[in-house]
């Protein structure tokens, strides 16, 4: 058996782990081998890109075993209608729709969400639909947390934007839908909110949400999530294997996981998955959406408080290994205690206007509230000028 520690709550959302088989013990060859990739620093061709775009948009890595076979989602799905479905933070891509479908289409009629799965039209989640329009299987793709749309037809509707944290999203919200989750752990699901999810409450049985991160700016990103546990390809097969449900090969000694599945739906899609993210911009700032005399003044104010740690052009000093103890930013160190690390790496500063809330449990609602944080945490003594600059300096990055 796998040694992955089942927390007894969630019986249905664990079998699917359980179920992995066993074919193997100690470390994976994966974790070395992705390391060494990342390490290379891979050329990014279009045709790896395109690739990995479209695992990144559409591949459920098998992972219909759970959020159909386990969840009955697909259940739950035919009866919710495109508004509840837009309220929960799901979005719609316009451009995968004919047109003039949106003028007729009755958006509050469960039938219409069906019709919109086929068109692969709801971002992150795929489904199969019979000539009877009934669901019959569905998966999530990483699109599902990692891709908003543009809102250029309407709330929740327009052009995709991947890597876009979903900060809309309520997936606790989702899952405590399922019929096949114990009340104990809806009551946990939901108590997460938008914007919310936790990756490790199936392993470990602990709830201390975090935020939706983007998924861009990663190019010259050592190593992914906010305790740096390991390079994009590491966190991405974790993602895929113990919280998607996908079919794959993940394994951890530091964490006590190690997943098996034949075949492995999983490993072989790392290098194009990780070629479409580290090929994601941060996405510029609004036009007008900063004071840009006041940004150019809020550099040096960053430049001497910020940058012993938001270090370069990655504005991370993990690049070199650094790590931070919670408390040496006044962070709540209970998320970290649960990872491999144990330890913050300093975020690496992309697309900030994009994603509020800030830190890695959303404590800071905004980025006046981040240089409040910095500013008693740090014993700064920033002048009120000086902190008005900074936060229009934080809104260019
Ligand atoms: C249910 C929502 C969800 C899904 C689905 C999901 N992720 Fe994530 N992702 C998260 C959360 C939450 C984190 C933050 C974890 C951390 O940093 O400790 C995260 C972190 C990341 C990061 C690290 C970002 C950084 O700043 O280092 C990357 C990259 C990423 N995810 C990519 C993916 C990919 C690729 C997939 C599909 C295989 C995927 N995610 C599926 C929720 C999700
Ligand atoms: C001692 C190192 C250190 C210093 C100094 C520091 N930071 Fe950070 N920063 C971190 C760490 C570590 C995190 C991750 C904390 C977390 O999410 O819990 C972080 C997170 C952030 C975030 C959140 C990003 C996100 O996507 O949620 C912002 C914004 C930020 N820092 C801005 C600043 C500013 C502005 C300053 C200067 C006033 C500053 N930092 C000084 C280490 C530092």
């Amino acid at each position: 058996m796998p040694n992955l520690v089942i927390h007894p709550a969630l019986p249905a959302l664990l079998v699917a782990f359980a179920a992995a088989g066993s074919a193997g013990c100690g470390l994976s060859s994966e974790g070395e081998a992705q390391a060494a990739e990342t390490r290379v620093n891979p050329a990014l061709t279009p045709a790896l890109i395109a690739e990995g775009q479209a695992i990144f948009r559409f591949d459920t890595f098998g992972d219909e075993q759970l959020w159909t076979d386990q969840l009955r989602m697909h259940e739950v799905v035919a009866t919710i209608d495109p508004i509840t479905a837009l309220a929960i933070g799901l979005k719609v891509d316009s451009e995968a729709l004919p047109p003039g479908l949106l003028d007729t289409a009755d958006l509050s009629d469960p039938a219409t969400t069906a019709a919109l799965l086929k068109l692969d039209a709801v971002v992150g989640i795929k489904a199969s639909i019979d000539d009877d329009n009934r669901i019959t299987r569905l998966g999530i793709t990483c699109a599902l947390c990692h891709s908003s749309v543009d809102d250029s037809v309407g709330p929740g509707i327009g052009r995709r934007m991947d890597g876009w944290a979903n900060v809309d999203l309520d997936p606790g919200a989702i899952i405590a839908l399922s019929p096949a989750v114990p009340l104990e752990a809806k009551a946990v699901y939901t108590s997460w909110g938008p914007g919310k999810y936790d990756p490790r409450f199936n392993i470990d049985g602990l709830s201390t949400p975090i935020v939706l991160p983007p998924a861009y700016g990663l190019r010259h990103i050592r190593n992914a999530t906010l305790t740096g546990d390991g390079p994009v390809s590491y966190w991405n097969a974790y993602v895929a294997v113990t919280q998607m449900g996908g079919q794959g090969n993940f394994s951890d000694p530091r964490l006590g996981i190690d997943v098996r599945h034949t075949p492995d739906l999983v490993t072989a899609k790392l290098p194009a998955l990780r070629a479409y993210q580290l090929s994601l911009k941060a996405p510029p700032p609004p036009v007008g959406s900063f004071d840009r005399v006041a940004a150019r003044r809020g550099f040096p104010v960053f430049a001497r408080n910020c940058m012993g740690c938001h270090v370069g052009s990655s504005r991370t000093d993990n690049n070199s290994g650094r790590l931070h103890a919670p408390e040496e930013t006044g962070m709540d160190g209970a998320y970290a205690a649960r990872t491999a690390n144990k330890a913050y790496r300093t975020t690496p500063l992309r697309g900030l206007w994009q994603h509020p809330p800030y830190f890695h449990d959303g404590s800071a609602a905004t980025l006046a509230d981040v240089v409040e944080h910095y500013d008693d945490t740090l014993a700064l003594g920033l002048t009120a000028a000086e902190r008005a600059d900074l936060i229009e300096y934080l809104k260019t990055l």
